[in-house]
Formats: C-alpha cells, structure tokens, sequence
C-alpha cells in the first residue's frame, strides 16, 4: 500500500517541482567571447546558485588555484510550464595563447566535473581545425558521436554551429534544450561552441538560443563577429528577415552593423587576417526539391526584403567575402564562385583558385528528425556538388594563402566525399 503512495507524492513533487535541490552544474560549454586570451564558461542549474570557475595550466596535476566569478541569470522559458532555470556565464581572462588548462565550474554548492580547453591563440600566422555543420537535433543527430570522438582527439580548435538545435530547444516546456545541451557538453565543454540562430530557435522571440549560449558582442548571439587565425569570422541571423513580428527594424540594424563590421575589415586589416567568412541559416542558394527561400530565384536573403532593400549578395561581394557557410537544407551543396546566379569561377582549371565572388557552402546534414532534403533532378550552371547524406564539414583555415574544406559523410563511416582548396594567392 505504501510503495504506490510513495511514488505518487515523489511525481507530484517532481512535477511542482518542489523541494528538489538541483545545484549540480550539467550542460557544460565553452565560447570564445572574442577578446585575445578569454573564453567563457556557461552552465545550467535548476536552483539558484553562485557562479564559479576554477582552473590551472596542464600538465601536472589539477591544483584548481585559479578562480573566476561570473553571474547567474534567471531564464525562464515561455512554455506553459514557466519552466525556470538559472544559466551561468563566467569568463576566464589573461589566458596564455596555446596553454591547456583543466578547470571546473559551479561554487560552493557543488562543482562540475573536470574538463579542459587549449586557449585559442589570437595571431593570424596559426591554421585553425573547425568543425561545423547545422541542423543538429536531440533525436537522430547522427553526426553527434563522431564529432565527440574527434573533439576528443584534439582534432578542432572550434565548432560552428550554424543554426537550428535541438528540435527544438523550447519544446516540452525546454526540456528538449535541456537535453541537446547535456548531450553536446562532451564536444562544447572542450572547444568553443560558436553558433548563429535558426528558424527553430524562432519560438518566445528567439529566447531559448539568446540565453542558453554565451555569444561575443552584445545582442545575445544574434549578430557578431570574431578573428580566428588568418580569418575575420562574421555570424547574423537570416531569421530576421522571415520574423518581421519581433521587429522589423532588427533587419535595419543588423545590416548597418554588417556594413560597418565590413568596411572595418578593410586594407590593413585585410592583409592581416586576409579571410572573410559568414556564417548564417538560411542559404541564398540551394537546388533542394522544396519551396524554401534559397530555392527561389531571387531569395530573400540574397536580393533582400521585397524592393530590394537590405540584400546581402550585393553587401558580401562588395566587400569581398571569401566563404559563405549556410545550413538549413538538410544536405551539403557546395557551389563555384557565384554572383548574381553567375559563375565567376578563378579559371576554368583552378576554379577555386583567385575565385572572383564568394563560395557557398550549405552544410546542413548533421542530423535531426526532420531526415534528409533530397535534390531537384535538374541541374544549375552555378551548383558544384550535392551530397544527400548525414555529415559534416572540415574547415582547416592553413593560412593567409589556404583554406582546406572537406566534407565528411557519416553515412559511409567518415570517408571524406568532398575535398577542396580555396586559395587566395594574390590581391
Ligand atoms: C598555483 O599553484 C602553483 C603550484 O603550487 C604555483 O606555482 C602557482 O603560482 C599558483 N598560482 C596561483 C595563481 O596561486
Ligand atoms: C525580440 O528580441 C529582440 C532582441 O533580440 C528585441 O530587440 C525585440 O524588441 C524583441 N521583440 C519583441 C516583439 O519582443
Ligand atoms: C529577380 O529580380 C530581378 C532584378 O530585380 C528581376 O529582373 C527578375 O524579374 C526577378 N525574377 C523573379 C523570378 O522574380
Ligand atoms: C567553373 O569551373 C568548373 C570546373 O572547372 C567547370 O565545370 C564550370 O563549367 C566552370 N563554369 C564556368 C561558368 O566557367
Ligand atoms: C599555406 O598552406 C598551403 C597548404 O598547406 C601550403 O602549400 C603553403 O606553402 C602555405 N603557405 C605558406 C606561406 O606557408
């Protein structure tokens, strides 16, 4: 008779949530705030407490003699639950580029397991290893274990995450996002994770993206940038375009402040950091058999809002961005060098090489419920390759000259199914 009653009180109290103490820090991760020798530390936990990181240089053993102090933010989520969560962000500063520290987050209360990160150096004259892909779920993320096991063996410096997570991060009054962020802590509590919001991030105007992660610059991850070796790395969100009804003058503000970050890159700093890459959600391009926006001849995010104002293609190859990362589209399509649905490939033999417009990558096949988008049978001038399997991408920025992109399927166990140079030998 007592066992069932018991269990009923012990769900009831669960379910109000009451009397359970939840101080252990869980969804580890790490980001790269963009100031030379920092990184920020975020986690969850579901009662309120400080918000701590102790940390010290490897090798030798874990003496913790480090300490920083952050803060704890109250989320609330905005299903009907109201469910409530404190996020905490902590900044490690004056970092040696190079270094590995060991460290571990929480306060007083409890403290998390240890992990470790390698500070990112903050010169041009190093080759980044990124990782990056969109589209990753909680259900089916494919891609997920080996990007674990490969964050593991040292093999990335950073992960991009280009949009859409978890699928999504709000549902179930925010327990899938609970869940996805317990479940990538084994790649992002090791690397930066860095990230740019999707369409599934749309619900509460965006909140679940806005404070569960940690992004540089001071629009909760919506639009930023940050130099990473030979490269100037510029995240926005394409779904300011699509959601008018959280502000139509969001769209404004983000393309002034792309237009200056651009002008900004300009001359000597170019010859510093010669790459400029974007990453964002939603294509300008894709041959997807679907009705999306970047199956549209003039896409939204290329020729802009109806009229023709804020478009992005024109912005991007006025300033001569190099690399263009999309996601969206559950596949991986990469395309020659494109303006305008025209090809500018280099030459004819070396089409990567000198290209005379921007290169488009859309690698959305990372893995989540939604399976795969197949192709329309019907071939265009401007798109290279089509991969219609569960993957992602390499990107190895080798140098001022170099950048190494390789597509890894894990559909056929890691083999590498695209693999090319872009190259960039003269001004
Ligand atoms: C941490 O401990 C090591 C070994 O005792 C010591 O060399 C180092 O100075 C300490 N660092 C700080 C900030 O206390
Ligand atoms: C949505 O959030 C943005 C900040 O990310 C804010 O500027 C905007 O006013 C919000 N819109 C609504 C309708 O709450
Ligand atoms: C796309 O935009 C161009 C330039 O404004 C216009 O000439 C063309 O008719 C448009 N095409 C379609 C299919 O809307
Ligand atoms: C671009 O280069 C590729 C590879 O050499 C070639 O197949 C394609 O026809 C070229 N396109 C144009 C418009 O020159
Ligand atoms: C840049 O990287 C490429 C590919 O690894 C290499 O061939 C080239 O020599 C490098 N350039 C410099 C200046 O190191």
């Amino acid at each position: 008779m007592w066992k069932p009653f018991i269990f009923l009180c012990s769900v009831v109290l669960r379910v109000l949530g009451a009397s359970i103490d939840h101080y252990q820090p869980e969804q580890v991760h790490l980001s790269y705030t963009g100031q030379p020798a920092s990184i920020t530390v975020t986690w969850t936990t579901f009662s309120w407490t400080p918000s701590m990181v102790e940390f010290s240089p490897l090798p030798g053993p874990p003496l913790f003699n480090l300490t920083a102090y952050g803060e704890t933010t109250l989320f609330v989520d905005g299903g009907p639950m109201k469910r409530k969560m404190y996020i905490h962000r902590v900044t490690l500063k004056n970092l040696i580029p190079s270094q590995r520290y060991v460290y571990h987050c929480g306060s007083s209360l409890g403290w998390s397991p240890q992990f470790y990160f390698r500070a990112l150096r903050n010169d041009p004259s190093w080759g980044p290893h990124l990782a990056v892909f969109g589209d990753m779920g909680n259900e089916n993320a494919k891609s997920l274990s080996r990007l674990q096991k490969e964050t593991q063996m040292d093999m990335y410096d950073a992960i991009l995450h280009v949009g859409d997570f978890a699928y999504d991060m709000d549902k179930d009054n925010a327990q899938v996002g609970d869940e996805f962020m317990r479940q990538i802590e084994s790649v992002a509590a090791y690397v930066p994770y860095m990230t740019c919001p999707g369409n599934h991030e749309e619900a509460y105007n965006f909140s679940n993206y806005r404070m569960r992660f940690t992004m540089p610059g001071d629009t909760e991850g919506l639009w930023y940038s940050w130099d990473l070796g030979p490269a100037h790395i510029i995240s926005f969100s394409t779904e300011v375009y699509f959601y008018l009804k959280y502000g139509e003058e969001l769209v404004a503000k983000q393309f002034n402040w792309l237009q200056r970050d651009l002008q900004a890159t300009s001359k000597a700093r170019r010859s510093e950091r010669p790459w400029i890459i974007t990453m964002a959600h939603r294509p300008m391009y894709c041959t997807n058999f679907n009705s999306d926006d970047c199956a549209q001849v003039n896409s939204t995010t290329r020729t802009g809002l109806p009229g023709g104002q804020y478009a992005l293609e024109d912005l991007f190859y006025k300033y001569g961005v190099d690399l263009e990362i999309w996601a969206h589209e559950h596949s991986f399509e990469r395309l020659w060098p494109v303006y305008n649905r025209r090809v500018y490939n280099g030459s004819i033999d070396a089409p990567y090489t000198n290209p005379r417009a921007p290169v488009h990558i859309t690698t959305g096949s990372a893995g989540c419920n939604e399976r795969l988008d197949p192709f329309f049978p019907l071939h265009r001038e401007w798109s290279a390759v089509r991969i219609e399997d569960y993957g992602y991408t390499r990107i190895h920025v080798a140098n001022k000259t170099h950048i190494h992109i390789q597509q890894v399927s894990d559909d056929q166990d890691g083999e590498i199914v695209d693999d090319i140079w872009l190259i960039k030998d003269k001004s």
